[in-house]
């Protein structure tokens, strides 16, 4: 191996930058000749393609986003526009990939993979925290902190108009923004996919609590179809308990932004650096991830599978709490 390329594709993340800075210099550090794919797959197929000094990745380790910009890639979903994408690599003489993003992301690195036999090495980067084999996520420890403050922030307004708050997070299909949000700021609540609550074991929670002299309440609602999101959740309660003062907020792309916490940006520089090492190591097709602070590599089949177990106890905890 001569030469590394490196993407950030998907839903950006914060720590992606850092991650991106820990690759190239880990990789020039050893000897190899890095590039820069600017638009994740789509600018493979394109050829978007630059040499990475080490000046590249000066001054990014605080920046959220990607300097790398990242796309959703239609194209390199069919044989075809892969077929093209691995031709540019070829003519840029790029002979390993580290491509950082969430499950679709490393889902196209798989097939990817195994049409054309080189090596692939993926980083976790979602806010989601829905890679199975990680403990973590890039992205994850900052964006349960965006949301921590912005609802710190709504608990204010609403005590003061004792009012009762469904908050819509991020997630997509997982529970994991919303059940650790909740416990982070006290919530009475965390309606999530991967646990059925009904309507009116939500009302008697909110009931006991008014009841108890409480005089706000903050329910943090995961969104996915499967929870009906905060708005719909709202609609309900409203229907059914008219005599409360319900609000939605929908924290929204707010969550993606910002400049990374320490965790991840320590997160990202240790993926980074083991990426490479992966790549030195004749590792190929597989995720690094992190299990009890050790970085270890999780086969892309194992990561990309959906059933990264979430703590239902925590449910019970936030329920016990809120009393
Ligand atoms: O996967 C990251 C994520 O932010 C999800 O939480 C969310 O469902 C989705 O991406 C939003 O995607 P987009 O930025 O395309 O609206």
């Amino acid at each position: 191996i001569n030469c590394i390329g490196i993407l950030t594709s998907g839903g950006d993340a914060p720590g992606m930058n850092a991650a991106i800075r820990a690759v190239t210099r880990t990789a020039l550090y050893n000897g190899f000749e890095v590039k820069g794919i600017y638009h994740g797959y789509r600018g493979l197929l394109n050829g978007e393609i630059e040499t990475f000094r080490t000046e590249n990745v000066s001054n990014i380790i605080q920046l959220g986003g990607t300097i790398l910009k990242t796309a959703r890639s239609k194209e390199f979903q069919t044989p075809e526009g892969r077929r093209q994408a691995f031709e540019n690599m070829q003519r840029e003489h790029i002979d390993a990939l580290v491509v950082i993003g969430g499950d679709g992301s490393l889902a196209g690195a798989r097939e990817f993979a195994a049409e054309f036999n080189f090596p692939i090495v993926g980083l976790p980067g979602t806010i989601d925290n829905d890679l199975s084999g990680t403990d973590t996520t890039i992205g994850y420890d900052t964006a349960l902190n965006t949301i921590m403050e912005a609802v710190d922030k709504i608990r204010d307004t609403a005590m003061s108009h004792e009012r009762l708050f469904f908050i819509e997070v991020m997630g997509r299909n997982a529970g994991f923004l919303a059940l650790n949000g909740a416990i982070a700021t006290g919530a009475e609540a965390a309606i999530i996919p991967e646990i059925a609550t009904e309507v009116d074991q939500l009302a008697e929670l909110i009931q006991n609590g008014f009841r108890k002299s409480k005089s706000s309440s903050i329910v943090l609602v995961a969104e996915s179809e499967v929870t009906g999101g905060a708005m719909g959740l709202a609609e309900r309660v409203k229907q059914e308990y008219p005599e409360y003062e319900v609000r939605v907020t929908i924290l929204g792309h707010i969550q993606r932004g910002g400049s990374p916490t320490a965790a991840d940006r320590i997160l990202a520089t240790r993926m980074g650096e083991a990426a490479v090492d992966a790549i030195i190591e004749g590792q190929r097709n597989v995720m690094v991830g992190i299990q009890d602070d050790k970085l270890i590599y999780v086969p892309f089949s194992k990561a990309i599978r959906d059933d990264k177990p979430i703590n239902r106890d925590l449910i019970q905890t936030i329920k016990m709490l809120s009393i």
